[in-house]
């Protein structure tokens, strides 16, 4: 983030931002579960707000400093791991949400974010879910934030077929005001294939009167 972004992410107006309208809308049905991590929480202004309503929350953060800041700021609270996104240092299958707050843009090429939803769907359990927002990035003041930063928006209409590309299903995006929020699943677990007839009987029947 350049300086103008960073003071913005860290200020009051951001906080409450997220904590009345950004997270509100963007977990708006969203059933978190008992694990959850956030990826890309910067200052934390959207991990504070989420500390308070889950039981165990992660976060995945690129930038060493904004880790050390997290980790100062929220102690046990919080568990902060630095690394990246696109490569999370996760076991497969768990958390129960995986959630990105104004971040994918930051990603710099479509593969990499790609490989970005691949890993959220690879962490989560069967059932846990993937969401978050995101801006249209549509207005002056946003690209100017991002002067000498990445800034490749995502297209909204192009994100259902990438998440189910990603390997998540019922994925759902909507736009409001400059954002658009997003929300996919990990399919369920699939019950072990079972044969629908009865077994083959291994002697032949005898022949009827013999
Ligand atoms: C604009 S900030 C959003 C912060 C926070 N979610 C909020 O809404 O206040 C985006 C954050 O994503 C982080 N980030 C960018 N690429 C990342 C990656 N590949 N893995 C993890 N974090 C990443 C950046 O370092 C930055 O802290």
């Amino acid at each position: 983030m350049n300086r103008a972004h960073g003071v913005i992410c860290a200020s009051g107006w951001w906080a409450r931002t997220v904590e009345r309208e950004l997270l509100p809308w963007g977990l708006e049905g969203v059933e978190l579960g008992d694990d959850v991590l956030e990826i890309g929480p910067g200052f934390g202004a959207t991990t504070r707000a989420l500390a308070a309503r889950v039981p165990a929350l992660s976060v995945l953060e690129l930038e060493p400093r904004y880790c050390e800041r997290l980790r100062s700021e929220l102690g046990e609270r919080v568990k902060v791991v630095q690394g990246d996104a696109s490569e999370m240092p996760f076991g497969d299958g768990r958390f129960s949400a995986v959630l990105a707050f104004t971040m994918l843009h930051h990603l710099p090429s479509r593969e990499l974010q790609d490989r970005l939803l691949a890993e959220a769907s690879r962490v989560l359990r069967p059932g846990g879910v993937f969401a978050g927002t995101d801006s249209l990035a549509t207005g002056l003041v946003f690209r100017v934030l991002h002067l000498g930063d990445t800034l490749l928006p995502v297209a909204p209409e192009e994100l259902c077929e990438r998440l189910l590309a990603a390997g998540l299903t019922d994925a759902r995006v909507r736009r409001g005001g400059r954002s658009f929020r997003f929300q996919a699943s990990k399919p369920p677990r699939q019950a072990p294939a079972r044969a629908a007839w009865e077994p083959v009987p291994t002697r032949r029947p005898s022949r009827a009167g013999s």
